[in-house]
């Protein structure tokens, strides 16, 4: 089961990305980020009343500025034990829905190039959009909720300052 996430995930969100990015860094990001972004859109998948996934969408902000909603995907993690039994693909189909919903207009991912596509992504530079971080260009991804959303958009791509420090 794909839910969002309550008060009481939060400290099995926290553990299980510490296992999955076997540091403490992103379980220490989505911390902050429950806190200091807005909006962000938190899922977790559930089984057995275990926590085997999440997912979480935060705002990124573009240079130049954009009156465009976009979000960034991440982190995302899955339990070591459960990883490419298809979890992260429901948790990333049902964060792009529920995107959809809340009136966001595009989301980035900086992730492996032959994952996302699957869910509509495409290259960001493509688009015009670049990473503040020195990444392989295919590795940065972008999608429009709203096909034909970004044709008049381009920019840096800048995402929340808690990023920084993982
Ligand atoms: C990335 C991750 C969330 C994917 O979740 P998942 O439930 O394993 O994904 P799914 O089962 O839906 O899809 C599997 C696909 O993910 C991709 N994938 C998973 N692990 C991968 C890895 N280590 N390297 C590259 N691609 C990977 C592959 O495309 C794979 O397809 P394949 O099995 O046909 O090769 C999970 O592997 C994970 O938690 N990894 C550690 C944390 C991490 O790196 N998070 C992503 C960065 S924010």
């Amino acid at each position: 089961m794909i839910r969002f996430e309550d008060v009481n995930d939060q400290a099995a969100i926290f553990a299980l990305n510490t296992v999955a990015f076997e540091s403490d860094g992103e379980a220490k990001l989505v911390d902050q980020l429950r806190v200091q972004a807005d909006p962000v859109i938190s899922l977790v998948a559930e089984s057995d009343d275990r926590i085997t996934g999440h997912i979480l969408f935060s705002p990124v902000t573009t240079d130049p500025p954009t009156s465009l909603s976009i979000m960034g995907l991440a982190p995302m993690a899955v339990s070591p034990d459960l990883q490419r039994t298809g979890i992260g693909s429901r948790l990333v189909e049902t964060g792009l829905e529920q995107c959809r919903k809340a009136g966001v207009d595009a989301v980035v991912v900086l992730g492996h190039p032959s994952f996302y596509p699957k869910f509509g992504f495409v290259s960001a530079p493509n688009l015009g959009f670049h990473s503040e971080y020195d990444v392989p260009e295919d590795a940065f991804l972008m999608l429009e909720i709203k096909p034909g959303i970004l044709k008049d958009a381009a920019g840096l791509v800048k995402y929340h300052p808690a990023f920084a420090d993982v």
